[in-house]
């Protein structure tokens, strides 16, 4: 096991807010990794990607759906593990430190909501065991997203 899931839970509880539950997850989860440069949110409105609460240096704040990693993720409608970015053609470098990603869809009434990325400097950092649980992060804070304004 990689990360504590039930404090993430009970962070999420009753929180009135999307943006407080996107921020204190992504506090959460940044902290609960090692080897890790960015973690965060972005949220799909039309064809457009726009940065959510994160953690990690200043990032891109829009991206357009088919671009990089977090846009082919809302393209294809699916889990996104690149081990190396740099030869994943069309990667949008936010930090040049950046060496492999993954990008897991958000969805909130069965509807498409944005997606979780996360960034690491070292590259194949992320392995089916720690994207499963990744997975199962991302369910507890679509029930969470699911009651809030
Ligand atoms: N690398 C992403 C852009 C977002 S940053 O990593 C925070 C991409 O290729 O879509």
């Amino acid at each position: 096991m990689y990360i504590d899931l039930m404090p993430l839970k009970a962070l999420l509880d009753e929180n009135e807010y999307k943006v407080t539950i996107l921020s204190n997850a992504s506090a959460y989860l940044y902290n609960s990794l090692n080897d890790i440069n960015w973690l965060g949110f972005y949220i799909l409105d039309n064809d457009y990607l726009y940065l959510g609460p994160f953690q990690g240096k200043p990032a891109c704040i829009k991206i357009a759906v088919g671009k990089g990693v977090c846009g082919n993720t809302i393209k294809e409608n699916k889990t996104l593990v690149v081990p190396n970015v740099l030869e994943y053609k069309g990667h949008i470098a936010c930090d040049s430190n950046s060496r492999s990603e993954v990008c897991i869809p958000i969805y909130v009434n069965n509807e498409i909501y944005g997606l979780l990325d996360i960034d690491s400097p070292i590259f194949d950092r992320f392995n089916n065991d720690l994207v499963e649980e990744l997975k199962e992060a991302v369910k507890i804070i679509e029930t969470a997203l699911l009651n809030a304004k």
